[in-house]
């Protein structure tokens, strides 16, 4: 490509600096520029962002894009999600709409273990069609990086085929090996074991990180500082989905091991939000899982308040948030959480980055960064947020090229 100009933008809102993550006021302190443009230079890579006032000249290969009546902000970065899996489970939603527990569910063979059934069943062609269509629905929301999971396979083999799988859809791949227990391995213990000895050493080499449910009926504190300790020596960043359903010590062990971040929290305490708040522990937030489930919100407003990174992210996956709309989650952040709109946005652009250890390169509109940027169909870009469930999201761009939404 030689180039291309955003022109004429209503407003350009990133955060600055370069720090990450963000906290406290950091959080809130947005760059709006008014009648603005981004210039993309031929390496996928923003060039230049400023007002139209201060338009340097431009070549005459340079594409253009009209930017009237649009706002940009930075491409969404999703960090927490389980798109790599095949079939749904339209069924149990239905029966949680009646009387069914999420939890209950799992304990009787369904849950995790039905979509573990269904990926295994759908071989290495049928989950990377079925992970296609996810990302796509992702990217058209405006998701420009991602994370995803496996923890849909619980064997070897399909454990590694969903890290691929990942991979090669452009993915940021995350081990969840202990998601659930499967039906051929008698106990947690004795799948831990399992894990550690036989899927490991390949996993280690095709996933970033590795993450484990810490929860009643999934996995204790013990077996999971085992796995993650051994995941950790294996080279891998740490995450923990912990205090979903109860405060079962998932915030104290990540703290203890270093790990990049625990998500969830809905079931996290005063204490929780203050040991996390004082650590390097990012806190990634999932109000969609909360409100799929009809469960409580996270302390959103109270971490912040106590001054903790906090990530927002999907969750992504066909039972606990079958919804993988970033602009939804923030709505629900600021209705929800009691976060600002400014505090959403760095959540999911320059947190998430940071989570992944891309806020480098992602996460801001600044000279340098990656020209992944999406435009909202709307004047102010709070309307990510404020329109609830709408689609506002108009162009998203990708590496300075149109990857959804209007044509250059
Ligand atoms: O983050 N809670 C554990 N794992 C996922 C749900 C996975 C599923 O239900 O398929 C979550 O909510
Ligand atoms: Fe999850």
């Amino acid at each position: 490509m030689t180039g291309l100009l955003i022109r004429d933008l209503a407003e350009v809102a990133t955060h600055h600096g370069g720090g990450a993550p963000l906290r406290g006021n950091a959080l809130r302190e947005l760059e709006v520029t008014e009648r603005a443009y981004i210039l993309v230079g031929d390496d996928g890579a923003i060039a230049s962002v400023g007002s139209m006032r201060d338009l340097p000249p431009i070549g005459p290969d340079v594409a253009e894009i009209d930017g009237t009546s649009l706002s940009a902000i930075p491409g969404l970065v999703d960090c927490h999600t389980h798109p790599a899996f095949a079939g749904d489970r339209v069924h149990e939603f239905a029966l949680r709409a009646g009387a069914a527990t999420y939890e209950e569910l799992l304990a009787a063979g369904g849950g995790i273990l039905s979509t573990v059934r269904a990926t295994r069943a759908a071989g290495a062609a049928g989950l990377a069609q079925a992970l296609t269509r996810h990302v796509g629905w992702m990217l058209r929301a405006g998701t420009t990086t991602f994370e995803a999971k496996s923890g849909y396979g619980l064997d070897c083999e399909t454990e590694l085929m969903q890290l691929r799988a990942i991979r090669d859809a452009g993915g940021i791949p995350t081990w969840l090996g202990a998601h659930a227990v499967p039906p051929e391995h008698t106990d947690a213990d004795a799948y831990v074991d399992f894990l550690v000895a036989e899927v490991l050493p390949e996993a280690a080499q095709l996933a970033v990180a590795a993450d484990v449910f810490l929860e009643r009926g999934a996995f204790d504190a013990k077996q999971a500082r085992r796995y993650l300790v051994a995941c950790r020596d294996a080279g891998l960043e740490l995450r923990l989905h912990g205090d979903q359903f109860t405060e079962s010590g998932a915030i104290p062990l990540a703290i203890e091991l270093g790990a990049r971040s625990v998500d969830h929290l809905e079931a996290t305490g005063p204490d929780g939000v203050a040991a996390l708040a004082a650590s390097d522990v990012v806190g990634v937030l999932l109000p969609a899982s909360a409100l799929f489930l009809g469960r409580p919100m996270p302390p959103g407003q109270a971490l912040v308040e106590a001054g903790a990174a906090v990530a927002l992210a999907t969750d992504f996956n066909p039972g606990s948030a079958f919804c993988e709309s970033l602009p939804l989650v923030c709505s629900l952040a600021a209705t929800q959480l009691r976060l600002a709109p400014e505090e959403a946005l760095a959540a999911c652009t320059v947190n998430a980055a940071h989570v992944l250890q891309r806020a480098d390169r992602k996460g801001r509109l600044a000279p340098g960064y990656d020209a992944d940027f999406v435009l909202v169909g709307a004047e102010d870009w709070r309307h990510l947020a404020y329109h609830l469930g709408a689609p506002v999201v108009h162009t998203v761009l990708r590496g300075g090229e149109v990857a959804s939404g209007a044509r250059a």
